[in-house]
């Protein structure tokens, strides 16, 4: 048996919850690789959404088992509150929920340092969603970061206290006291609820289910366009967002890793700082935004919106390896006249390309768009992709000839239900 792996193509949001959630019945396994309490995943059904950021999407499947693998930073303060929604909506999540003892502690300190540092960058800040992610990520790979399993031991108290203190010197640094407040009673509380949930060595977890014939969904977090390698530096998270990070994030070799789902948005978004060559500035973004309701599911704040974008969708493709397509979210598209889809960039040289160069800084490159007709009929009415209209078909078809990967999911709406499945490969 083999991974499959689900990855967000453009700079996230893209509905990778949903559709994790929409897959997981055919899974034994979910399992997170990377990110922490900075994604927000979003999933709807029964009347009720739900929006997780640490526990992985497959929690609302009782046969599932949910992995939070090593390369998670981990809130225990974010997480205890994240479980306690769960208990009062009635899902059980302690008994499925299996968390790696090599894992990241995210600290109260790292939350500040995460502010303070921003703070400095000013108007050169990467819009971090404040979480602790980038401070925590620096301390595990400056290897003084605490884990999960730390937790169990006897001088935790101590080892805390000593990253504490260096993290006091940092804010200092930046000109800033270090308050923790409240913050470090709650962590602790937090870190003995962690005591008593299963925290195990997940790789071992992972490679024997995979021995017994069991089938594992490695959901990403972020998008590729915000990793750390290939992302657009520095505006980006400090994760490996891509495939390559469910192999160092959960212990998996790479010659277990199966399908490839690659997620992306009908048109595109952003949120924080960072290029985005088909940004819309004006009201076309402004409808896009409040049509697909592109809010952060984590911090609230508007989502950047824009066109489509062809090349940035190649290039996440080619680095991730993708097998399979889902095109989401094409039902906000149904008020537009005219769709417009980036398919090349003009660099400042005049060249034209389909590649995403080294730098995609503001205004670097001008994209070229290809005009299609909108469809103008609310897709989200309709069940099969059979029904689909004309329009929609040739856009939908246009996109997959340019990305020569199968769009196999068309996602209509958030609801669970509306989702259609597609076999029909026009690749060649
Ligand atoms: P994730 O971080 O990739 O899991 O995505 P988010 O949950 O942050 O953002 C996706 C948003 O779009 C959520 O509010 C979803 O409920 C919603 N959504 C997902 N798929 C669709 C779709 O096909 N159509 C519409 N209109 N909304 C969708
Ligand atoms: P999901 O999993 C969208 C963005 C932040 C910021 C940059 C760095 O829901 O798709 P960080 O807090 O990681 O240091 O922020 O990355 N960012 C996301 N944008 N979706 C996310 O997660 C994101 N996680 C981080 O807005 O620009
Ligand atoms: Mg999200």
């Amino acid at each position: 048996m083999a991974v499959d792996i689900l990855i967000g193509l453009q700079w996230g949001d893209e509905g990778k919850g949903k559709i994790v959630d929409v897959l997981a019945p055919t899974y034994d396994i979910v399992a997170r690789f990377q990110g922490g309490p900075n994604a927000g995943h979003t999933l709807e059904f029964e009347g009720t959404k739900h929006v997780l950021h640490q526990i992985p999407s497959g929690i609302f499947h009782p046969h599932i088992k949910n992995i939070i693998g090593n390369g998670v930073v981990l809130d225990p303060i974010v997480f205890r509150t994240e479980m306690q929604k769960l208990t009062d909506r009635g899902v059980d999540a302690a008994k499925n929920l299996f968390i790696s003892k090599k894992a990241s502690l995210i600290l109260p300190s790292h939350r500040i340092l995460d502010r303070v540092s921003e703070e400095a960058l000013g108007s050169g800040k990467i819009g971090s969603t404040l979480k602790g992610i980038g401070p925590t990520y620096q301390d595990k790979i400056g290897r003084v970061g605490l884990r999960v399993g730390d937790i169990l031991a006897d001088d935790f108290q101590e080892r805390y206290n000593k990253l504490v203190e260096r993290h006091r010197k940092t804010v200092e640094f930046y000109g800033q006291q270090l308050e923790l407040g409240e913050q470090e009673q709650a962590f602790f509380d937090a870190v003995n609820y962690l005591k008593s949930l299963n925290l195990v060595d997940s790789e071992y977890m992972i490679n024997e289910a995979l021995k017994n014939g069991k089938r594992i969904l490695a959901e990403g977090a972020q998008g590729s366009l915000l990793d750390i390698d290939f992302g657009t530096y520095p505006f980006v998270t400090s994760s490996t967002t891509l495939v390559a990070g469910a192999c160092t994030g959960l212990g998996v070799a790479p010659r277990h890793i199966g399908e490839v789902y690659g997620i992306f948005k009908a048109y595109c978004t952003r949120v924080g700082s960072g290029p985005f060559p088909t940004e819309l500035l004006d009201e076309v973004g402004e409808e896009i935004r409040q049509a697909g309701r592109e809010f952060g599911s984590t911090t609230g704040r508007p989502r950047r919106c824009g066109w489509v974008d062809l090349p940035s969708l190649k290039y996440s493709i080619m680095l991730n390896g993708v097998t399979q397509l889902n095109m989401m979210k094409a039902d906000v598209l149904t008020e537009f006249d005219t769709i417009h889809i980036c398919t090349h960039y003009k660099l400042p040289s005049g060249e034209i390309t389909d590649k995403v160069p080294h730098s995609l800084e503001e205004g670097s490159v001008k994209p070229i768009y290809t005009e299609l007709p909108g469809w103008k009929v609310d897709l989200n009415q309709i069940d099969s992709v059979e029904e689909l209209p004309e329009a929609f078909k040739n856009y939908l078809v246009f996109v997959e000839e340019h990305l020569q990967v199968p769009i196999t999911i068309v996602s209509v709406g958030p609801d669970r239900k509306s989702t259609l499945k597609r076999d029909a490969m026009n690749v060649a």
